[in-house]
This record gives C-alpha cells, sequence and structure tokens, in this order.
C-alpha cells in the first residue's frame, strides 16, 4: 500500500534522525505540519556522534516549543562494520552549521532512559498500524528495532527513510549515499523486512535545490524557525559550493524530502523495485534496484523517482514563513 493524498489520516511518526543541518530542516518543517504528528524522536550516528546528535535534537525541540517530544538515544557505531568518519565536514563541527551548539540548552531535558531501539520496538507495538518510521540516518536503529522485535514489520503503519538511490551516483562512493554506507548491514535489514517502505533517495532529494534566494526569503519573514534555518544553512551551502559546484548558494533537499512525502505524497512519482545492498566492495552500501524482476522473492520498495521540485519548494516556505 501507498499512501494516497486524499485518504491518508494524520501521520503518527517516530522521527530517526541524525541532526545535521536537513535533520532539522526535515523536523521543523514536520512540526509546523498539520498532517504529521512527531510521537517521538530517536537519534543515531552519522553526521556526528550519537552524543552530538542527541544534543541537537534536544535543542532543536526546545528551539520549536516542543520540549514535550520524547527523544531516545540510539547506536553510535553500525552493526557490523567498524565506525568510520562522521560528518562534520558537511554540516560543522556541532552538526549544526557551527552555531556553537556544545550543551543541551534545557539542562531539565535528557534523553528517556530506554534505547531508540527498544523505543521504536514499543511504541510500535502500543499502536499496532498506526505508527510511521521516518529515518533519515543510518538504519541502525531500526534494524535493531527488528531485532528486538521483529513483529513492527506487520505493525508499523509505514516507513520511510531518505537513503539510497535508484538511478542517481552515490554521494560517498560511486554507488552509495551516505546514510546506506554508513550501515549497509542494517540497511538490508530493513530493505528486506517485508513492511511498506518508501525510499526517498537521491533520484528526488538531488533534484530539488534550495537557493540563496530561497533562504533569503527564510531570512527575511519573521518566523524565528525559518530564521534559524537560514543561519545554519550557510556551513551546508559551502559544502556544496565546494564540493559539487553548486552556484547561488545551492543545496540538496535530502531529509525534507521524507517528510514533504507523507504532507503531500503527490509531489513524486513512485515506481516498486526489489532493493539489494551489497555489504562489501566498491558497491557497498548501494541500493541496487532490480528493475528487470531477477530477484523475485526479495520485498518491493516504493521508491521515489521524479519530484515536482517548484510545488516542493513552494510548500516548504509556505509552512515554514508563515
Ligand atoms: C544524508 O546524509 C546526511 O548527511 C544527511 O543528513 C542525509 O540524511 C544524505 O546523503
Ligand atoms: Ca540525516
Amino acid at each position: 500500500m501507498t499512501l494516497s493524498h486524499t485518504s491518508v489520516s494524520k501521520h503518527k511518526i517516530i522521527f530517526d534522525t541524525d541532526p545535521g543541518i536537513d535533520d532539522a530542516m526535515a523536523l521543523l518543517l514536520a512540526l509546523v505540519s498539520p498532517e504529521i504528528e512527531v510521537v517521538g524522536v530517536t537519534t543515531v550516528f552519522g553526521n556526528s556522534h550519537v552524543e552530538a546528535t542527541t544534543r541537537n535534537a534536544l535543542n532543536l525541540l526546545e528551539l520549536a516549543g516542543r520540549p514535550d517530544i520524547p527523544v531516545a538515544k540510539g547506536a553510535d557505531r553500525p552493526m557490523v562494520l567498524p565506525r568510520g568518519r562522521t560528518g562534520e565536514f558537511v554540516h560543522g563541527e556541532d552538526a549544526m552549521g557551527n552555531i556553537g551548539w556544545t550543551v543541551v540548552h534545557n539542562p531539565d531535558r535528557r534523553p528517556l532512559d530506554v534505547s531508540a531501539a527498544q523505543f521504536i520496538a514499543e511504541t510500535i507495538m502500543a499502536q499496532p498500524g498506526e505508527v510511521t518510521i521516518v529515518a533519515v540516518g543510518p538504519l541502525t536503529n531500526v534494524a535493531l528495532a527488528l531485532q528486538l522485535e521483529p513483529r513492527i514489520a506487520q505493525a508499523a503503519r509505514n516507513v520511510v527513510i531518505m537513503g539510497g538511490s535508484v538511478a542517481t551516483p552515490g554521494n560517498v562512493s560511486p554507488l552509495a549515499e551516505a546514510n546506506i554506507h554508513n550501515d549497509p548491514h542494517a540497511a538490508a535489514a530493513v530493505f528486506g523486512a517485508g513492511w511498506d517502505l518508501t525510499m526517498a533517495g537521491l533520484d528526488v532529494t538531488m533534484a530539488v535545490r534550495m537557493d540563496e534566494a530561497f533562504f533569503g526569503a527564510l531570512r527575511r519573514s519573521e518566523n524565528r524557525l525559518a530564521q534559524f534555518i537560514a543561519r545554519i544553512v550557510r556551513f551546508y551551502q559551502r559544502f556544496h559550493r565546494e564540493r559539487y559546484g553548486y552556484p547561488d548558494g545551492g543545496v540538496d533537499t535530502h531529509d525534507p524530502s521524507a517528510i514533504a512525502y507523507l504532507i503531500d505524497p503527490t509531489l513524486f512519482r513512485a515506481e516498486r523495485w526489489s532493493i539489494v545492498v551489497p555489504l562489501d566492495g566498491p558497491a557497498m552500501g548501494a541500493t541496487i534496484a532490480d528493475r528487470r524482476g531477477f530477484f523475485w522473492t526479495t520485498p518491493k520498495v516504493n521508491c521515489l523517482m521524479q519530484v515536482d521540485a517548484a510545488r516542493f519548494l513552494d510548500m516548504f516556505r509556505a509552512r515554514l514563513t508563515t
């Protein structure tokens, strides 16, 4: 089952994340969207180590005036691979664009006593058919939750990930996207679980470019969340200019794409393919889409292939500036 724009009720989501500049954009978009209720945030290594991504999650919820949303700290390393390089070179030393976030701003706020994987498993099993996982970092917590409680594969409403790619080159190796490459064993488990899984990969996330004109509108608005995004994105803009030569302060729109899909699936065109993830070698962490039906026993994934970029950007800007 894929989402139909007219028939969906409000999406209760667990937001699994490694914030991260684009993770912050995605979380803030979710928090201002009436179609979405964030029931918890779970954190994972990726754009930085998990202590930093957890601190950022707590601070982002504080900033958004949502300290009521629980945060559960998750994995600090991949399931099988040794620890690799984290993403400060893309997101800044604090993973929030070098704005100097070194502590949790509200000393009363701390993560739950349960792990991210436990939180995911318990929350889904408490409300079968109700809760969607939106995962925009390495898939370690989600795979650990599947190990803890395999029945979540039937009990989750949907899973939407930002990660992978069908036909677009990788962003951390010739074929692999960062979130999948950071923990390919976890990704293989998540793709193989047989649940209703949507992949917002590089095919769509690199087809939506936010640029300086876009961020200027956020900066000039009176919405402090919009102003915050315009502030943290500077570092990310520099990375995209230096790495990809993007002009005009352009950046890719990775993690917000997963949230945009839940808000309005008609922004995207999808195709259903089986996905296989190589676990070693030069293709490690790639998402091989079987477009000829060879892997006929492998579960099919709803792969987002095309996006209406202009309508997506209008929606994001409208929601964050009004
Ligand atoms: C993904 O990697 C991270 O750097 C981003 O937050 C996003 O989730 C893009 O490949
Ligand atoms: Ca991310």
